[in-house]
């Protein structure tokens, strides 16, 4: 397939990154950085096993050699085991708040893995502890919103995640975790297999917010049985409903948002270029998306280098960025209020742009 390059020129850049984002598939332990995995990993005393690349450069290495989505997470959670105390935590996603605010994102909601935590023996609330002081501390520091979203780890048993749903009901009842999401090996592990575990939390929450990764390397199905069995109203990746227009009529008719990472679709081979991504057809169809960066510490990229990656390839104009902005707002999970806080920024930044773009 032939590839069209658009440049991404110095105002383009500046007004992408000016352009208020919103982020909505971000796990925070993909935001660890080598130079702070390895900081904490002497902090706590922990050794690495020796096939985990002994330093930073290696590390970058290995980043730029996954084979699919199994051989990093393989990485992955070793990568994790680093983090260990209250503090820990509160670094690790205190320094992602700070990198998505110079990238100009002013809503973040992020997932955190607490299976791959339970298991190294960490407590619940030494993690949702720390990165609930982060969350605060980003507001207060930086103005901008965020919501933490707890994701079950479809590699293990449904009976596990039962308990952890249950073991997090009071931070379901402060709001201070606001949603579930589903993540891990995708095609071993579909849907289905964890509606107990969503129909419980909505049992005990009937509001609350759900979503699910779908449709990365699984099939297009993954995506429709996700929407019909655990009720999701949002699909993280969802690149696969690209190849049934039925499905692709009906998240426009439903609204249902995709989060898509496309740095992250190239690292994990899930494509070969950004611009084989479906993204001009799903702005065709009407079919919402935000563009996200995953797991930024793995994939060479925070959310502007996404938003770039995606320019260079597909030269949206002005217009169809405001879309594109608009419509990550709408699907977010923060309240009307600051949905409308948000709109009026986007106008303004258009405005500031629309006679140089
Ligand atoms: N966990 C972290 N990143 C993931 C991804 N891209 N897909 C599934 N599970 C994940
Ligand atoms: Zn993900």
């Amino acid at each position: 397939m032939t590839l069209t390059k658009y440049e991404c020129s110095d105002c383009m850049q500046k007004f992408l990154k000016e352009l208020p984002k919103c982020e909505h598939h971000l796990h925070l332990e993909g935001t660890l950085e080598p130079d702070l995995l390895f900081k904490l990993a002497k902090r706590n005393n922990i050794t690495l096993p020796p096939t985990f690349p002994p330093t930073i450069e290696q590390c970058k290495t290995r980043y730029d050699n996954f084979s699919d989505l199994q051989d990093f997470l393989d990485h992955y959670y070793i990568g994790m085991s680093v983090l260990v105390t209250e503090q820990d935590f509160y670094d690790l996603a205190m320094a992602y708040f700070t990198k998505a605010t110079a990238d100009g994102c002013l809503h973040s909601e992020v997932f955190f893995d607490p299976q791959g935590h339970l298991e190294r023996g960490i407590s619940l609330d030494v993690v949702v502890s720390g990165l609930s002081h982060a969350c605060e501390d980003a507001r207060t520091s930086f103005g901008t919103t965020n919501k933490l979203i707890m994701c079950l780890l479809r590699h293990l048993p449904s009976e596990d995640g039962l308990k952890v749903i249950e073991s997090a009901d009071k931070y379901y009842q402060d709001g201070i975790i606001h949603g579930l999401g589903l993540d891990s090996s995708e095609k071993p592990f579909p849907p289905e297999l964890f509606e107990e575990c969503y129909a419980l939390l909505r049992s005990k929450f009937p509001e609350v917010a759900l979503t699910a990764h779908a449709g990365e390397e699984g099939d297009y199905t993954f995506v429709e049985n996700s929407l019909d069995k655990l009720k999701v109203t949002r699909i993280d990746h969802g690149v696969n409903s690209k190849h049934s227009e039925s499905l692709m009529k009906r998240l426009s008719e439903e609204q249902i948002m995709l989060s898509l990472c496309p740095l992250s679709n190239v690292k994990l081979q899930v494509v070969q270029d950004v611009g084989h991504l479906p993204i001009d057809l799903f702005l065709e169809r009407g079919v919402p998306f935000s563009i996200n960066s995953d797991d930024p510490a793995y994939f060479g990229g925070y959310i502007l280098d996404n938003y770039v990656a995606v320019h260079t390839r597909f030269g949206f104009n002005l217009e169809q960025w405001k879309q594109i902005s608009l419509n990550g707002i709408n699907g977010s999970w923060c309240d009307e209020g600051r949905k409308q806080e948000l709109r009026m920024l986007v106008d303004k930044v258009c405005s500031k742009y629309v006679d140089v773009l």
